[in-house]
C-alpha cells in the first residue's frame, strides 16, 4: 500500500485486551460490526483460521474499500457488508448465518475519517460541515444547524456533547446561520471558540460541539440500543461480546444493558468494571485515551 495511505490508517485499540475477552477460536464466526480499515478483523482472522468466518460491517463505504484491500492480503475467508451495524440480522441473513461465536463493536469514527478533511468531523480541519459517516443519503451537520430551533440545538449539546455553554454556543450558531450561514467546520470552531469562556481545559472548546454533531448526524446513540436489544437472540451458548466505547454516553448504555442481561441471566458480565488501555497504549496512541472495553459471554 502507498505509504500516505499507511499514515492514514487507523490504529486499532487494545488489541491483546479484545482478542483476550472476545477468545476467538478456529473455525468460528465472528461478527465484526464496525470493521474499519480491517486492524481487529485482522488479528481475529489470524485466530479463527484456517475454516473461520469473518462478517465485517461498515456504514462507511470508502472506509470498506479499505478494509477489503487489508483483509485480502491475510489470504482468509471474510465477508464484508456495507449497512448500520443496528440492522445486523440482515447482513446475517444474506450471510445464511444464523448464530455467531463473537462479536465486537468498537464505535464511535475512525481516525481515517477524522484525517480527511472534506468528511467534516474535525474541527481543526477546514472542510464542509458533513459528519455522515455513510455519504449514500442522511442529513449533514449543516442540515442540522439548518433546520433546528434554539433550543433544540442548546438540548443537543448539552445532552450528546455535555457542553455547559450549551445555551450561549447554540445562540451565537443560530445569530451567525441567520446572519451568512454556516457552510464550515473552521468557520463552527471559531464561532464557538469566541463564546465559550477559556478555561484551563486543555480540549479544543469545540471538541464537545462537534462530538454532539457527529452522535446526532450518525444516530450513533439509537443504532447502539437498538443492536443492544436483539444481539443476545443470535449468540450461541458461550459467545462473547466485546464492546469498546469512548464516551460516557455509549458507556453507560453498553452497562445498563449488559447489566439488564445479566439479571436475565442471558448475559455473564466479564469486566465488572470497564478495562482501559494502558499508558503506553495512551503514548503510542492519543485517540485511545478515552476508550473503555467491556465484555460479556452468552449463558
Ligand atoms: C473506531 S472505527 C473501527 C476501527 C476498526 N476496529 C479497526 O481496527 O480498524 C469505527 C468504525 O465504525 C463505523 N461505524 C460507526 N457506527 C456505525 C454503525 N452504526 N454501523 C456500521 N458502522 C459504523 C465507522 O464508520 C468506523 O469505520
Amino acid at each position: 500500500m502507498h505509504d500516505t495511505t499507511n499514515d492514514l490508517l487507523h490504529k486499532p485499540v487494545m488489541v491483546e485486551e479484545v482478542l483476550d475477552y472476545l477468545n476467538p477460536q478456529t473455525g468460528q464466526v465472528i461478527l465484526d460490526c464496525t470493521v474499519g480499515g480491517g486492524g481487529h478483523a485482522s488479528k481475529i482472522l489470524d485466530k479463527i483460521k484456517p475454516n473461520g468466518l469473518l462478517i465485517g460491517i461498515d456504514k462507511d463505504l470508502e472506509i470498506l474499500q479499505l478494509a477489503k484491500q487489508n483483509l485480502s492480503k491475510t489470504g482468509r475467508s471474510f465477508r464484508l457488508f456495507h449497512a448500520d451495524y443496528s440492522d445486523f440480522s440482515e447482513v446475517l441473513s444474506q450471510a445464511e448465518i444464523n448464530m455467531v461465536n463473537g462479536i465486537l463493536l468498537d464505535l464511535g469514527s475512525s481516525s481515517m475519517q477524522f484525517d480527511q478533511a472534506d468528511r467534516g468531523f474535525s474541527f481543526a480541519k477546514e472542510g464542509p460541515l458533513d459528519m455522515r459517516m455513510d455519504r449514500s443519503h442522511g442529513i449533514t451537520a449543516k442540515d442540522l444547524i439548518h433546520r433546528l430551533s434554539e433550543q433544540k440545538l442548546e438540548e443537543l449539546f448539552s445532552k450528546y456533547g455535555e457542553e455547559r455553554w450549551s445555551r450561549r454556543i447554540a445562540r451565537a450558531i443560530l445569530k451567525e446561520e441567520n446572519d451568512t450561514g454556516i457552510t464550515s467546520t473552521k468557520q463552527l470552531a471559531n464561532i464557538i471558540e469566541r463564546v465559550v469562556p477559556r478555561g484551563k481545559s486543555k480540549i479544543h472548546p469545540a471538541t464537545r460541539v462537534f462530538q454532539a454533531l457527529r452522535i446526532a448526524v450518525n444516530k450513533e446513540l439509537e443504532s447502539l440500543e437498538a443492536f443492544l436489544n436483539k444481539i443476545h437472540n443470535y449468540m450461541t451458548l458461550g459467545a462473547r461480546i466485546v464492546v469498546i466505547s469512548f464516551h460516557s454516553l455509549e458507556d453507560r448504555i453498553v452497562k445498563n444493558k449488559f447489566s439488564e442481561r445479566a439479571r436475565q441471566n442471558i448475559f455473564q458480565i466479564l469486566t465488572k468494571k470497564p478495562i482501559t488501555p494502558s499508558e503506553h497504549e495512551i503514548e503510542r496512541n492519543i485517540r485511545s485515551r478515552s476508550a473503555k472495553l467491556r465484555a460479556a459471554e452468552r449463558v
